[in-house]
């Protein structure tokens, strides 16, 4: 088979990892890939949202079975046009993706198949959100967020009313989100746990994947603003069996069966970002794809060929299908550029790549990485995603950091806590 991976960061290059590992993978694009990439996989200098180029790359390569990554596309509607010329492609379809591509469809979706989520007000003008922060129902702090793909960055909590002010001129009126400042949602600030919880389904039948945590804060304890993931473990010790059946009986079921009733039936990974509170787990978020860096630390612990369900649900059904899992842990620690999430910059030459690659089970993702010659230089923010499998988690975390210290670049930072809930939970 020929397969095409859509997008050019962590998660990509875990999965193209995987997939490299199927038998029945002849050959292997990636648009536009990146400098990690490069040793698994043709990476051809398309972007994500080239949705025509992309398609007409894959017919005239032949390309058996597309795999996107990113959000971007998928709310763009790359799968419609792949779709539409027949061309066989793992993901949502535009409108399903809308569940993660408007905050304002995915609340009120779960308002109505009452899905546990926060309470929440939709504000479609600056005067309504100035009216709803004077005749408040909610206490603060609360979460203001921007109606759309706003990289990460559209969700702010807010901890006081003259932040209130600010935000709703920054969101409604400056536009600093853009378009996805048509419309804001205000919802209840939820305390707990947070979870990524993801599932493969064909729109019907649903295999769930590992539990994962991921670290969003930049610094330790959680601290700082939020990134696009420093960190995340799999599985999830906090998921035990009976918290598995109730995010699936709560949450992930009566989401595919709305989404059918919708007329939005949903193909492909749906990922639900959940707190898990003292009334049980609630929905943050839903995306309509792979977390990145979660990605990193669940497909390492995935046992036997991704590639079958991939084309399993791209061609309708899962029937039969299963996964199954190896008994053991990952940890992955993102390494990022100074500065990041804030402005960064670029260019810098990566050191220890190949001492830290020699190291038994550590894997090394790239996120931003571009190569020249034999050398491999930032080109991101996040840089790269260093991943350690072992039997337990106390091992799994040395592993990662005793890897992570082999490397190096100028500016370099990360997150030292990684794993550290893992063992939290285990000690209780
Ligand atoms: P989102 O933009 O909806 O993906 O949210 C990004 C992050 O903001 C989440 O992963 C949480 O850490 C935080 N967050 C979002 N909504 C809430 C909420 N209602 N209560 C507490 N934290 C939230
Ligand atoms: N790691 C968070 C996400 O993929 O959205």
């Amino acid at each position: 088979m020929k397969i095409l991976v859509v997008g050019g960061g962590g998660r990509e290059h875990a999965l193209v990892w995987k997939i490299s590992q199927s038998p029945r993978v002849k050959e292997i694009f990636c648009a536009p890939g990146n400098g990690g990439i490069t040793e698994l996989a043709t990476c051809i200098p398309i972007e994500p949202t080239g949705l025509q180029q992309l398609a007409d790359f894959a017919e005239k390569e032949k390309v058996d079975l597309t795999v996107v990554g990113p959000e971007l596309p998928l709310t763009l509607g790359i799968v419609d046009e792949f779709s539409r010329r027949e061309l066989k492609v793992f993901g949502a379809t535009r409108r399903a993706a809308e569940i993660e591509g408007s905050k304002v469809f995915a609340k009120e979706f779960m308002k109505k198949y009452s899905i546990p989520s926060s309470q929440f007000s939709v504000c479609t003008t600056a005067e309504e959100a100035f009216k709803l922060i004077k005749h408040r129902w909610f206490s603060y702090p609360v979460v203001f967020k921007a109606d759309g793909l706003a990289a990460g960055k559209g969700s702010i909590i807010v901890n006081d009313e003259a932040q209130a002010h600010e935000v709703t001129r920054q969101i409604m009126v400056e536009r600093r989100f853009g378009a996805a400042g048509d419309r804001m949602v205000v919802e209840e600030f939820l305390r707990g746990e947070e979870v990524s919880f993801k599932v493969i389904t064909d729109g019907e039948r649903v295999l769930p994947l590992a539990a994962s945590q991921d670290h969003k804060a930049v610094y330790d304890d959680d601290k700082g603003p939020n990134t696009g993931g420093m960190g995340a473990f799999s599985p999830s010790p906090m998921v035990d069996k009976a918290l598995h059946r109730q995010i699936m009986e709560e949450v992930i079921y009566p989401t595919v069966r709305g989404m059918v009733k919708e007329g939005r039936e949903y193909r492909g990974v749906l990922y639900a970002g959940l707190m898990i509170t003292d009334e049980g787990p609630k929905v943050l978020e839903f995306n309509a794809r792979f977390g990145d860096p979660e990605t990193q630390v669940v497909l390492p612990c995935m046992e036997g060929d991704l590639v079958p369900l991939l084309e399993a649900v791209a061609e309708g059904s899962l029937e039969g299908m299963e996964i199954s899992w190896r008994d053991a842990v990952a940890i992955c620690v993102v390494l990022a550029s100074g500065g990041y999430p804030g402005s960064y910059e670029k260019g810098k030459v990566i050191s220890g790549l190949w001492e830290a690659s020699g190291l038994d089970d550590v894997l090394l993702f790239h996120a931003g990485t571009e190569r020249q010659d034999a050398r491999f230089l930032t080109a991101g923010g996040r840089v790269l995603g260093v991943t350690a499998v072992a039997p337990t988690f106390p091992e799994a975390i040395k592993q990662a950091y005793d890897a992570c210290q082999m490397i190096g670049f100028q500016g370099m930072h990360y997150r030292r806590d990684i794993g550290r809930k893992a063992l939290r939970w285990l000690e209780k």
